[in-house]
């Protein structure tokens, strides 16, 4: 990785990990629902997406700031979406972010309740921040509503499931890809431009730059599911071949999986230069989504 993406990101990491430690452990939440939040947090997690919000402000000369509400309630729904992502009817892992799953860790009622809450709790956070005018927190709650909801991450979590078993045309696995996770890559890169008060040409080409990463960042997440190391990505490595999923390695082998990759790699840089949006942080960025091996 980029020394200055290293920095920045290990920087912002810690910036997240306090303010979203600090806001549940202030918040009145029943222990055994506390507890079980707090570990799936404090378990870790690489922070990408709030950390995508804030390079997204300040490639328009926004402040980290002015958009940590939105960034938290993101990466609390990211949270929420992976907890419910690895339960039993789901895809049934018992390792993230290199420790027992929730419901391992607690019991399936606590697993589901602490996903529920996060989900829930996301919306409170953005409703509450007196930096956001009336119209950006309707705005911004907007943006993630469709993008975390029936729209977007959980109609993408729909149709992975129902893709299990099957062999699915390349098309349709884009889809999937765009909307389990582009969506929520999408909202980060708009929402911390919107903000920062980047122009509506500017707001479509780093939206367009969003859904590029969104693939990319998946396609490599289905790469590290056949060639990660579980001690890296802290999961179980072969969860999906297990699952029988439809992935990009499956449908395509690896080479062209990592062609396709490299493929939206450059248009994802494209997007920006046509645009004037010179950041070398968010160029890195798309390099270290490409490439990251945890
Ligand atoms: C995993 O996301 C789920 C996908 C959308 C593929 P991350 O790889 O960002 O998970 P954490 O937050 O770092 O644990
Ligand atoms: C899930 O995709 C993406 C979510 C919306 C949670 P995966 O099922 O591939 O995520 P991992 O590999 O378990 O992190
Ligand atoms: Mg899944
Ligand atoms: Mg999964
Ligand atoms: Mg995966």
């Amino acid at each position: 990785m980029k020394a200055d993406l290293e920095a920045f990101i290990v920087s912002n990491q810690s910036f997240i990990n306090q303010a979203m430690i600090e806001k549940i452990q202030k918040t009145t939440i029943p222990t055994p629902l506390k507890e079980s939040m707090l570990y799936s947090i404090k378990a870790g997690g690489k922070r990408i997406r709030p950390i995508l919000m804030i390079a997204s402000a300040e490639a328009f000369g926004g402040k980290k700031d002015d958009v940590l509400s939105a960034a938290l309630a993101l990466e609390m729904i990211h949270t929420y979406s992976l907890i419910h992502d690895d339960l039993p009817a789901m895809d049934d892992d018992h390792l993230r972010r290199g420790q027992p799953t929730n419901h391992i860790q607690f019991d399936e009622a606590t697993a589901i309740l602490a996903g529920d809450a996060f989900l829930t709790m996301a919306f409170q956070i953005i409703s509450e921040d007196e930096h956001l005018s009336a119209e950006q927190r309707i705005k911004i709650i907007n943006r993630l509503s469709l993008a975390a909801g029936p729209s977007g991450m959980v109609a993408g979590q729909i149709l992975d499931f129902q893709a299990e078993n099957k062999t699915i045309s390349l098309n349709e696995m884009e889809r999937i890809h765009d909307l389990k996770t582009g969506k929520l890559l999408i909202y980060a890169m708009e929402i911390g431009a919107y903000i920062a008060g980047a122009s509506e040409m500017e707001l479509e080409a780093v939206k367009t730059c969003g859904q590029y990463m969104g693939l990319i960042f998946q396609i490599q997440d289905d790469i590290l599911d056949v060639q990660g190391q579980e001690s890296k990505i802290g999961k179980k490595v072969g969860s999906d071949l297990n699952n029988e999923k439809s992935t990009y390695p499956k449908l395509l082998g690896i080479e062209a999986s990592i062609k396709e990759k490299d493929k939206n790699v450059l248009l994802a840089k494209q997007v920006l230069e046509n645009a004037n949006i010179s950041s070398s942080i968010l160029t890195h960025f798309i390099d270290y989504l490409s490439s990251r091996d945890s």
